[in-house]
């Protein structure tokens, strides 16, 4: 049933190619940019009079909220706050015009109880969910399925990239109903869309070796960062916990630009700092953000910390600057963190299986969490 593959978690970030393309299929026309999303049940006006969205998840799918933050704000021009789900009811809080739940499994009792609370202050509630008929697609308004198929692994990475996948479409069609984005702009994103599949495929073929080797240099590190800007800022997290959860080494994510307010003073010599330094030429503020990474590359090597870059095809200067780089292709800035998070999940997976820990099954978790 692993296919092959020494563990569920392998064969699952294998299969990201196709859990991706089966989350776009049928929902998008290559021929007219148009983005077809039948099952969320509201109308063009629903989304026309929208003032703000709220989204609520937890752990790795609260992760794919914060990066579908950037892609709704961008795209459809609808402020967006992300809250994590064990935190929301308990504050009184204030709904925003439409609620969006992300959740693998549907069954996750803290973010059950977010959709509850925004369902008893009357906000319509939005799913994405990787299964059809859970608890909270049943409690939904509207539903966009991610189709990753069963995930098994405890460390999730398929039902990642299809929920960046299933928002992307959302922020999409959210962007054609409020009239935000043209339609030479969704033909090229759908476009775009459609190539991740091929580049995934790519990416999965070139830096799993790259990955391996890494692990063998750094799979003794006490502690690792992960450093991203913008929407690659949640991406530096999902790293994080990764490592976190199937290593049990200590890591964590932080937006590059705030290193300087304090966590500078914890690199010296021994911290591994992987920056996600990728940039999509076309796009100005993506490259103002490339630029701004790599003057913080350049902060946490003057002070000996050893950086392992994700960069895009092409980039090769930034060889000069770091210690390793793992090369990306290009891809439209809103998903890139698609490709940008593999390598990511198998430096993650190499440095737990060099450590002989239980990859599929980490010490203290469950795949879902139904108690709050
Ligand atoms: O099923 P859900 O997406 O609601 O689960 C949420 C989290 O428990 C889950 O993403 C968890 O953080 C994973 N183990 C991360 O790999």
């Amino acid at each position: 049933e692993k296919a092959g593959y020494k563990h569920f978690m392998l064969k699952e970030i294998n299969e990201q190619p196709r859990a991706v393309r089966d989350t776009t299929l049928g929902r998008v026309s290559l021929d007219s940019g148009q983005v077809f999303l039948p099952d969320l049940k509201l109308s063009q006006q629903d989304f026309q009079n929208a003032t703000s969205m709220t989204i609520a998840a937890c752990g790795t799918s609260w992760h794919a909220g914060l990066a579908g933050k950037f892609m709704i704000e961008r795209l459809a021009r609808l402020p967006v706050d992300v809250d994590y789900a064990s935190e929301y009811r308990y504050r009184d809080p204030i709904p925003g015009s439409l609620g969006l739940l992300i959740t693998q499994s549907g069954e996750t009792a803290d973010t059950i109880a977010a959709q509850a609370e925004m369902i008893s202050k009357g906000t319509p509630t939005l799913a994405i969910c990787n299964v059809v008929g859970s608890a909270i697609t049943r409690k939904a308004q509207g539903v966009i399925t991610t189709n990753a198929g069963p995930e098994i692994g405890v460390a999730s990475t398929k039902a990642f990239t299809a929920q960046l996948t299933a928002l992307f479409t959302l922020a999409l069609y959210m962007g054609q109903q409020r009239g935000h984005v043209s339609s030479e702009q969704s033909k090229h994103y759908v476009d775009e869309l459609a190539k991740i599949p091929l580049k995934l495929e790519d990416v999965l073929r070139s830096v799993d070796d790259q990955c391996a080797n890494l692990a063998k240099t750094f799979s003794t590190a006490n502690d690792f960062l992960f450093l991203g800007r913008g929407i690659h800022y949640p991406i530096a997290l999902e790293g994080a916990l990764k490592l976190k959860e199937i290593s049990y080494i200590h890591a964590e994510g932080y937006p590059a630009g705030e290193m300087k307010h304090g966590p500078n003073a914890l690199i010296d010599e021994t911290l591994p700092v992987v920056c996600i330094a990728t940039k999509d030429p076309a796009d100005p503020t993506s490259v103002l953000k490339y630029e701004k990474t790599l003057s913080n590359i350049q902060e946490v090597t003057a002070r000996s910390g050893r950086v392992i870059a994700i960069a895009t095809e092409g980039d090769e200067e930034i060889g000069n600057l770091v210690e390793a780089v793992i090369h990306i292709p290009a891809a439209p800035e809103l998903l890139l963190p698609i490709l940008e998070v593999v390598p990511l999940q198998l430096l993650a997976y190499h440095i737990a299986v060099r450590r002989g820990c239980d990859v599929d099954q980490p010490r203290n978790l469950a795949k879902s969490v139904t108690v709050e």
